[in-house]
């Protein structure tokens, strides 16, 4: 049967690299008999132009029915004083949160070509590889209430609520081991239970799950202590597990390792690996429509929708080394570019991975 792909551009740079990515999957349908379908919508700051919600309810109901989700990017200057229940960003939550695509696996892998391209020193971020297992549906960014309130004497006060079940920790915990279980076997859980009841919480519930895991090694670590380990000595780590904020935060952080943030995919799972791919960068505004873009976040996105929502693995292995290929061809996009290397635009680098494959 067909499978039905929604592809989700979004804002900024996010039509231009989505349109590499499918690219990438319209030569695959044509060569490999990927055999899937797709069709566009509008999310963020363009559905909000076009309907005035960053997400419609027609969406919402197509992402349902899709067998995977490919998303670009949201946001942008444009739209960043609107209320905040109609921001772009709201429409990427949504789907997140309807979807209960609950785990955020954000693979932090340097592309040994790319050793060069961190402000890191090669001899520390070679060889690096690291899982970042982000809880996506909970914690502080869903939490009630939340709100800016006026208290008695006038002044504004705002406020969010940080919390976590034990179910909620639980299922991430476990998708969290399962990836360990297939790495190395290290498993860092990274949260604040010096000073967070919620992350104390954390804390027992990771070790109660650690018990059906004997053959992984498990560190708790304190997340500015993880902050400052990830640039002290990024190797250590195999799959580091956290809450949804934490989560944003260290991914960001992560991906400078690898050279550029314009190198990290992402997958977005439910309990039964149906998902949302997207490239954990934003929407770059200030780059978009310019042809300045990385699409290879959004195509190694593309090729984790293969591995864990299509079943097929074989053509997502195709990708990856199609953008090796690239890379060992010496061809970078400014984000990543370094002397001697053949710089080349969003196009041209989408085109270079679909001649690759
Ligand atoms: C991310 C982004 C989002 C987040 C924004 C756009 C809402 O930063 O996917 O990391 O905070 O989760
Ligand atoms: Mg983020």
């Amino acid at each position: 049967m067909t499978k039905q792909v929604l592809i989700l551009p979004g804002d900024g740079i996010g039509p231009e690299i989505t349109a590499e990515a499918v690219k990438v999957l319209n030569a695959l349908n044509a060569s490999d008999g990927l055999g899937i379908e797709m069709t566009e919508d509008l999310v963020g700051g363009a559905a909000y132009d076009a309907h005035g919600v960053p997400l419609s309810d027609e969406t919402m109901a197509k992402a349902q029915a899709a067998d995977a989700i490919l998303l670009g990017a949201v946001g942008g200057y444009k739209w960043e004083s609107l209320d905040i229940s109609v921001r772009p960003e709201k429409g990427l939550l949504r789907l997140r949160s309807e979807m209960k695509l609950f785990a955020n696996l954000r693979p932090a892998f340097l592309y040994p070509q790319l050793a060069d391209a961190s402000t890191l020193k090669p001899e520390v971020v070679s060889g690096l590889d690291i899982l970042i297992v982000r809880e996506l549906t909970g914690g502080i960014y869903f939490g009630q209430p939340r709100g800016i309130r006026v208290l008695e004497n006038g002044e504004r006060q705002g406020f969010n609520t940080y919390v976590y079940s034990e179910s909620e920790i639980k299922r991430i915990a476990h998708v969290a081991f399962k990836a360990a279980m297939k790495r190395n076997k290290k498993l860092t859980s990274v949260d604040k239970a010096n000073v967070l009841e919620v992350t104390e919480l954390w804390r027992e519930v990771v070790d109660s799950v650690a018990v059906e895991y004997p053959e992984v090694e498990v560190k708790h670590m304190y997340v500015d202590n993880a902050a400052m380990q990830l640039i002290l000595n990024p190797k250590q780590f195999d799959v580091m597990v956290t809450g949804n904020m934490f989560g944003d935060i260290l991914s960001d952080e992560a991906s400078m390792l690898t050279g550029s943030i314009g190198m990290l995919a992402s997958a977005s799972l439910d309990e039964n690996n149906k998902g949302m791919y997207e490239p954990s960068h934003g929407s770059a505004p200030d780059i978009a429509g310019q042809d300045l873009a990385n699409p290879l976040a959004t195509i190694l996105s593309a090729a984790m929708m293969l591995r864990y929502s299509l079943g097929r693995e074989d053509l997502a292995l195709k990708i990856e080394r199609a953008v090796s290929s690239v890379l060992d061809q010496g061809l970078r996009t400014g984000d990543i570019y370094s002397e001697g290397m053949i710089k080349v635009g969003c196009r041209e680098m989408g085109d270079a991975v679909v001649a690759a494959l």
